[in-house]
């Protein structure tokens, strides 16, 4: 099997950012935390499309776990995630170490303020700070023309594109919708947490979001009663405690009290160690 290149070093892919620009080539970036998965490579995929050449990134960011959270147990399997890039004929793996991304001293932070306060936003502290710190670092390294990321993390891309668009950025913010297993929950690095009944219980956050559909569809515009219909759906599932079902503007991520137009329901619960997100826009229905 072909080999990947593979560069860590800042200044090596700096200097090689740079030479596929002199050479006119379009740079796409699909940055990851590694233990890669169908979701993962569908951005991969999708990548193709934007692009001459694809870079992927690997790098588990310190700054957006808190200090509770689970940097040290993230699954994390190099060797697969070689692999599965090599299949996917990319052009370049970039995996920096923690040490060399944060340097002693390291001090600036990116805070996107209010896109970042409701929803995950709220229950993780410091979270979207790390986020947008890390992807603005990753941009200024790989200087990509595009960049890759997935709707399951629907608040993540709001905050990225609003620091896009306030600090000037010169790259292309491409979304792919979220590739789900056959049962429709949604693919995720955190899994594998779950045990076989808890893996059965991820299903809730599925069917409630399809249960909110419903009702929307229906004629429903109350915020309070889809959420309320979200809230019992969750709350039948005894392996599962909700953490939040909140009815957005799917830009501002501001609350809404009716569903007068396409609307983002985000939903997270935790299931055994694994703490799951997913959402859907909800449209109401035409004349
Ligand atoms: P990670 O969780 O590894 O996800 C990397 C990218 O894959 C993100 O854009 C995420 O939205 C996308 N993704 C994850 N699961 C998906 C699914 N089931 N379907 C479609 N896309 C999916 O998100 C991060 O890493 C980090 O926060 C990062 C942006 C790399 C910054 O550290």
């Amino acid at each position: 099997m072909q080999a990947l290149p593979n560069i860590r070093a800042i200044p090596e892919m700096q200097a090689w950012s740079g030479r596929a620009r002199r050479e006119g080539k379009r740079i796409v970036l699909v940055p990851t935390m590694g233990y890669l998965h169908e979701g993962h490579l569908s951005l991969v995929r999708e990548a193709v499309k934007h692009g001459d050449c694809r870079v992927v990134s690997i790098f588990a960011n310190p700054a957006q776990f808190a200090p509770s959270e689970d940097f040290d147990s993230y699954p994390r399997d190099l060797e697969r995630d070689v692999r599965l890039l090599v299949e996917e004929r990319v052009d370049l793996l970039f995996n920096p170490s923690v040490e060399d991304i944060y340097p002693p001293g390291y001090q600036t932070y990116v805070e996107v303020e209010e896109v970042s306060r409701p929803l995950c936003g709220a229950h993780r502290p410091g979270h979207f700070r790390g986020v947008a710190t890390v992807v603005l670092k990753l941009f200024n390294i790989v200087r990509p023309h595009v960049a890759v990321f997935g709707r399951k993390d629907y608040q993540q891309v709001q905050v990225i594109r609003r620091m896009r668009d306030d600090l000037n950025l010169e790259v292309e913010i491409v979304e792919c919708d979220t590739v789900r297993e056959d049962d429709g929950v949604a693919m995720s690095s955190r899994n594998r947490y779950l045990g076989p009944a808890e893996r059965e219980a991820a299903r809730c956050l599925q069917s409630a979001l399809g249960r909110a559909e419903a009702l929307v569809r229906g004629g429903e515009t109350a915020a309070a009663r889809i959420r309320e219909a979200v809230v019992e759906e969750i709350s039948r599932q005894p392996l599962a405690r909700l953490e939040y079902a909140d009815l957005c503007d799917p830009r501002e991520l501001r609350l809404v009290d009716e569903v007068t137009g396409p609307t983002l329901l985000a939903v997270c619960a935790w299931v055994g160690k694994a703490r799951l997100i997913d959402n859907r826009i909800l449209a109401v229905p035409g004349p």
